[in-house]
């Protein structure tokens, strides 16, 4: 199966039914994104599939061919994506293990166009956080949209 992983093409030859995350973590060392629960519920594997927020964990690697992957690793050189940015302003992350999910989730709704009314994302944003920083989020999501409004 051959898929463009982060602007680069990428080959793998396992099982067609193998897990994205499996092929991310454990075939092209981007560890970045997570494991969580494993059954598709907690978000922490979260990457983007042609834009589009998909949890990994439960994607199998057939439904990626031809197609652009994204991690957090792809989604800015430096850290300079505006969510990435607005994470690091209003200090986000506890422990951080769900962080990468997170942000990931947010920018493919962020790069919706046009912008979905701000409660919506709060909604769509079911990812788990154990550490509860659900208020950090709220407060870096609103940051983006006052950003958005400038
Ligand atoms: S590890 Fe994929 S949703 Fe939890
Ligand atoms: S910051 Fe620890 S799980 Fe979310």
């Amino acid at each position: 199966m051959k898929f463009i992983l982060n602007g680069k093409p990428v080959t793998f030859d396992g099982e067609p039914d193998t897990p994205l995350l499996w092929v991310l973590r454990e075939d092209q060392q981007l560890t970045g994104t997570k494991f969580g629960c494993g059954i598709g519920a907690c978000g922490a594997c979260t990457v983007h599939v042609d834009g589009e927020a998909v949890r990994s964990c439960c994607y199998p690697l057939l439904l990626v061919e031809g197609r652009h992957v994204t991690t957090i690793e792809g989604l800015s050189p430096d850290r300079s994506h505006p969510v990435q940015k607005a994470w690091i302003k209003e200090e986000v992350p506890q422990c951080g293990y769900c962080q990468s999910g997170m942000i990931m989730a947010v920018s493919a709704v962020m790069a919706r166009k046009p912008l979905p009314p701000e409660p919506q994302v709060y909604k769509e944003i079911t990812n788990i956080c154990r550490c509860a920083t659900y208020h950090r989020i709220r407060l870096a999501i609103h940051r983006l949209y006052q950003e958005q409004g400038e």
